[in-house]
């Protein structure tokens, strides 16, 4: 059995109730575009996070190499190894049926030599079963490769985290016309190199719409504006669990600090007060059992209290 092909599905993905859309390949995703349907994306870094993504629908989960930030508490991406990487990827490859399953290639894995950034690509194909792989920058010789090598390949332009020291911080690129020039013609050699997608971030608006009319692949922006074929959002900012102010393009659609900070103050109140576990959620011993007295040569019978206690790990 593949990993993408769980029981009970075939060329639909399984999954709850009423949850039986087709799985999402890179062609599907191309096909959005040409049907003028939205992309949503999300990113995601483990098994419970990745299947109520998937299960609520979005098209495509990237596994980030923002992990670093969020999930590792780096102060940014660049410390994230391949390995780290491998692990997150192949948890939420356990928990997708639908969505696409990008894995990001961190820092140094594609920056030497391009067949090094092909070996380090196949692993996430081979060894953590993602469908595709992102990378930042025109890396367009290193496109070709893995293209060549069929693993699908999605490019990032724009605001490259990765850059973070080159670029002198966080900043919204490509704001002069020179700059706007050079990233359009960046994103057209991805894709005539075989970019499948590309990520456009912290880009005007109007740079973003431009590409994204121009190119035949889909573009997901983030901080580019409402005119990109879709969107992408860091899961963290989404459900604010970032302990950082937003930045301008992130809309939080739910309080997770909130709700997590609550239900954690509210057991230790009752473990302080001895109001957790209560008698309902422990387990008991054995019903005492009753011997009848029977002439010497018969068998004691054993007599059980008639106490219902359920499987011993049962829910009540
Ligand atoms: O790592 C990441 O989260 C990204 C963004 C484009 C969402 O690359």
């Amino acid at each position: 059995m593949s990993l993408t092909n769980f029981p009970g599905s075939s060329s639909s993905a399984g999954g709850p109730a009423g949850f039986s859309l087709p799985k999402v390949t890179m062609p599907a995703l191309l096909e959005m575009k040409r049907q003028g349907k939205p992309i949503s994306s999300l990113t995601a870094y483990d098994y419970s996070t990745a299947r109520l993504v998937d299960e609520a629908g979005i098209d495509l989960i990237l596994v980030g190499d923002s992990l670093a930030q969020v999930v590792l508490g780096h102060e940014n991406t660049l410390a994230v190894t391949v390995d780290e990487m491998l692990h997150h990827t192949r948890a939420v490859r356990r928990a997708v049926r639908r969505a696409l399953v990008v894995a990001d290639m961190p820092f140094g894995s594609y920056h030497g030599r391009v067949a090094e950034g092909v070996a380090n690509a196949v692993r996430f194909i081979k060894e953590a079963g993602a469908e595709a792989v992102k990378m930042e920058g025109p890396r367009v010789e290193l496109v070709r490769e893995l293209v060549d090598a069929e693993i699908p390949v999605v490019g990032h332009l724009g605001l490259t985290p990765q850059s973070v020291h080159r670029m002198g911080g966080y900043r919204v690129q490509a704001r002069s016309d020179e700059a706007a020039a050079r990233l359009r013609a960046d994103a057209h050699l991805l894709a005539e190199a075989g970019a499948g997608l590309l990520v456009l971030e912290g880009v005007p608006r109007e740079v973003a719409a431009r590409i994204t009319a121009e190119l035949a692949i889909p573009t997901i922006g983030i901080g580019a504006g409402p005119d990109c074929d879709g969107q992408i959002l860091v899961f963290h900012d989404l459900v604010n669990l970032t302990f950082a102010p937003p930045a301008k393009f992130v809309r939080r659609y739910g309080d997770a600090a909130a709700l997590f900070r609550d239900a954690v103050e509210r057991y230790r109140e009752d473990v302080e007060h001895r109001a957790f576990p209560s008698d309902k959620e422990s387990y008991h011993l054995p019903a005492r059992k009753t011997v009848i007295e029977m002439p010497e040569d018969a068998d004691a019978v054993v007599n059980w209290d008639a106490r219902q206690d359920l499987d011993e790990f049962g829910a009540a």
